[in-house]
């Protein structure tokens, strides 16, 4: 069928040996509609095809199309949002030099990613085992201890931190080299800033990908084994039931509704808060910032063509003044305001280490009903509007707006603003470490910022030793005796006290 007429003789054939046939009317119409078929109309009718990358790999590159490939690193928290103003300062400078380091040919998308897990795994994590001595009633009694502080917390949602950089190359082997030679810099500048961090595998992408495809946390099976026997791709794998994006303002995913909205900065000074706080919202948001750098020249280049319109429609407002015999110092304020702004731009740019770029900040809202929803969505547009932004839905562009939410890389919303690398890099994806270590580990209080339980076991540290301090009856000995109970309730660690003061002797007696 795929055989063509071969142009101008094909050698070693001398014509009339068979005689040609001549395709009947309904088989050209069977050919004509398999070409169609093959071809497409371009639109997507599959969820698969909604899903727009060409090809992942098992070593994490992505094809997002002909020429463009990505990558993803999944980077840890840390902890920024309680720490002192120095050190905020100086975390803040670092992320500035993380994001100058990216030039115009290199497009990058940090993803922040809010997922529900099963809450009968974090309880499952904080399970005391009954043991065969006479505590038990004890292990029960912290167990309960331990559940109540958990639900404290942020109901067991898993943040998760994505930094995806998208660049364009001519073939697979051109872009690996320069995909691993920018995932080194962005490793070496993560390790400035003490973000442990680490380039993902084409499994994780896949899974990150189903992740956000099944926000109810269906179970992820997959190896890269199975494609060729199956002849499936990656994207049977992570597609969710269904595609519905003909309402405009929402699509519809499996059994969920949702919506992607995009924040509108106006504001013409932004806070440090507003990405953390959008983070905090319990409702299990899916934040993405797509940034493209500017070429420095380039971008120099459009603001003095700026000023120039501005003077000239200083001088044209002048010389009306002139003529109407009025003051010429008296222009439209607008004028003046906007000439001012646009010299300090040009200023920051050419002397003050601040480069121009291009950000597309999304919001994808995910929930049961329409009225959830529209709630969850009331919410973040009420911590927009509280930082002098905006939270306005994608109409008609929601399939569009979601694609665009999931890391592969790839930015179809053309709704960009202009800032410099300061705005840019006050988006501060750094808020508060969490730790939760898995295994025999110790509880030791609640994270003072997202109220999530501290779970560590020191022996897996390099240096398990610890040193309790604090003025006088803030809890120090407490402290050491809760871990104390506890190590003594879930391990078989040997407990040695050497209590001058006899102050433990005293309360056990
Ligand atoms: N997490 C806590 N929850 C409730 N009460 C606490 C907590 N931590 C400490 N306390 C109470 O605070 C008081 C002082 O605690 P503790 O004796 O441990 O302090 P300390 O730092 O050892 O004091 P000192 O410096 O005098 O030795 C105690 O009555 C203790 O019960
Ligand atoms: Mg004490």
């Amino acid at each position: 069928m795929s055989k063509e007429p071969t142009k101008g003789g094909a050698p070693g054939k001398s014509p009339g040996t068979k005689a040609k046939r001549k395709l009947t009317r309904s088989e050209k119409k069977q050919i004509a509609a398999a070409i169609r078929q093959a071809k497409g109309d371009g639109k997507a009718h599959t969820a698969q095809q909604t899903i727009p990358y060409i090809n992942l790999y098992p070593d994490g590159i992505c094809r997002v199309t002909e020429r463009k490939y990505s990558k993803s690193i999944v980077f840890e928290d840390i902890n920024y949002q309680l720490a002192q103003a120095d050190d905020k300062t100086a975390i803040f400078e670092n992320w500035c030099d993380f994001l100058n380091y990216f030039d115009a040919s290199v497009s990058v998308q940090l993803s922040f990613i809010n997922q529900g897990t099963k809450r009968e795994e974090a309880e499952k994590a904080i399970n005391i085992p009954a043991q065969d001595d006479a505590f038990n009633s004890i292990r029960t009694e912290y167990g309960d201890m331990l559940k109540s502080q958990l639900s404290k917390g942020n109901n067991g949602l898993v943040k998760h931190k994505y930094i995806t950089f998208t660049i364009e190359a001519d073939n697979m082997s051109a872009a690996k080299s320069r995909l691993s030679r920018i995932e080194t810099d962005i490793l070496n500048n993560f390790k400035v800033l003490g973000v442990s961090a680490r380039p993902m595998t084409g499994y994780e992408r896949l899974q990150t990908m189903h992740g956000v495809f099944h926000p109810e946390g269906e179970p992820f099976h997959f190896d890269f084994s199975w494609l060729a026997p199956s002849g499936l791709t990656t994207k049977d794998f992570i597609a969710p039931p269904s595609f519905r994006f003909g309402e405009g303002r929402y699509f519809r995913m499996g059994r969920k509704i949702g919506a992607v909205s995009f924040l509108q900065i106006l504001a013409p000074e932004l806070n440090d808060r507003i990405l953390a706080d959008m983070l905090d919202l319990e409702t299990g948001v899916i934040v993405n910032l797509h940034i493209r750098s500017i070429d420095q020249t380039e971008a120099i280049k459009t603001v003095k063509r700026k000023i120039t319109d501005l003077d000239k429609m200083k001088i044209e407002e002048q010389k009306k003044a002139v003529r109407a015999g009025y003051d010429m110092d008296i222009i439209p304020s607008d004028l003046a305001t906007f000439g001012g702004e646009a010299k300090n731009l040009l200023q920051d740019l050419q002397s003050r280490n601040e480069r121009m770029y291009l950000l597309t900040f999304l919001v994808v809202n995910m929930a049961d009903t329409k009225r959830k929803l529209e709630n969850d969505i009331f919410a973040a547009a009420g911590i927009a509007q509280k930082y002098n932004c905006a939270l306005t839905r994608l109409d008609y562009q929601q399939e569009a707006g979601l694609m665009s939410s999931v890391p592969i890389g790839e930015n179809l919303i053309p709704i960009q603003r202009g800032l410099t690398t300061s705005s840019t890099a006050i988006f501060i994806p750094f808020i508060t470490q969490e730790l939760f270590q898995r295994g025999a580990s110790l509880y030791y209080g609640l994270n003072a910022l997202s109220n999530n339980m501290i779970l560590c076991d020191r022996k897996q540290l390099k240096n398990p030793n610890g040193l309790i301090l604090g003025t006088p009856g803030s809890g120090k000995s407490f402290a050491a005796k809760r871990e104390m109970t506890n190590a003594f309730l879930i391990t078989d660690d040997d407990i040695i006290i050497c209590d001058p003061e006899a102050e433990v002797r005293q309360e056990v007696a």
